[in-house]
């Protein structure tokens, strides 16, 4: 799930507050569609759950994450896992499809990941993807530069978020030399059990960095009471205003 934003993820910590993550997987691992003997990529792997599930499947998986305790958690669950920078990938031709759940969007130079997954494919491998796209926690992401913006820290997150268009991700992958057969952002409002608090620390962290850590707390509180009345219900049970961009490209 990771990226160069956030390296030091708590595998832990990650399980029991965005199990949701990997739990809300099967829409992308169905367009993936993958094949006993295939051997597939999965970029940013996180904790390796899906990346078992697809070796479940019968292909040969190799998981890559750039959070050491990521790759620690994943081999533990029996999966091939190995610690490596998405943005400079060195696999040439090796793979039949590689696989992404919920990274991209940690990957803030698409272009240089989307050369190595191009690189890392065989001619026809394809690339199949889901992330945050265009508008993804537009709540969250708004009370996040409000109250940044009050700690004297003007930016709109484009650092450390990439949430791109549909017209701005084929551009890329086609420039990328992979064409795009399916690509779609889809809306998913997602139910955030553990709370707000829990989500911000665990998800948000790199942004919430941004502010001194003496103002962490207060500023997190703040986030909280701005983006209640959008997110919170009636009956105190929060929704994140979640919208995926999903795609399959193949590789020219
Ligand atoms: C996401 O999966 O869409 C996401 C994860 C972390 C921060 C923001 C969005």
């Amino acid at each position: 799930m990771t990226g160069p934003a956030q390296d030091s993820w708590d595998a832990a910590r990650y399980a029991a507050a965005a199990r949701f993550v990997t739990d809300l997987g099967a829409p992308v691992l169905e367009l993936l569609d993958a094949r006993p003997g295939e051997r597939i990529l999965d970029l940013g792997c996180g904790d390796g759950v899906l990346t078992a599930r697809i070796a479940a499947l019968g292909a040969r998986v190799l998981g890559v994450d750039s959070s050491p305790d990521m790759i620690a958690a994943a081999r533990a669950r029996g999966v091939e896992a190995r610690l490596a920078d998405a943005h400079a990938l060195d696999f040439c031709g090796e793979f039949d499809a590689v696989f992404s759940n919920a990274a991209l969007h940690w990957m803030t130079d698409p272009d240089r990941v989307f050369a190595g997954v191009a690189r890392a494919l065989v001619r026809g491998g394809r690339f199949v993807a889901e992330a945050g796209g265009h508008g993804n926690v537009a709540a969250i992401r708004t009370a996040l530069i409000a109250v940044l913006e009050r700690h004297g820290r003007i930016t709109d997150l484009g650092e450390i978020w990439y949430f791109p268009t549909v017209a701005e991700q084929r551009r890329r992958l086609e420039r990328a030399g992979l064409t795009v057969t399916d690509i779609a952002l889809i809306p998913r409002p997602t139910p955030v059990t553990a709370g707000m608090e829990a989500w911000l620390d665990t998800l948000a962290g790199p942004a919430l960095a941004l502010i001194p850590e003496a103002d962490r707390p207060a500023a997190r509180a703040e986030v909280v009471r701005l983006v209640a009345p959008a997110l919170r219900d009636s009956a105190g049970n929060w929704t994140a205003d979640y919208v995926r961009l999903r795609f399959r490209a193949v590789k020219r």
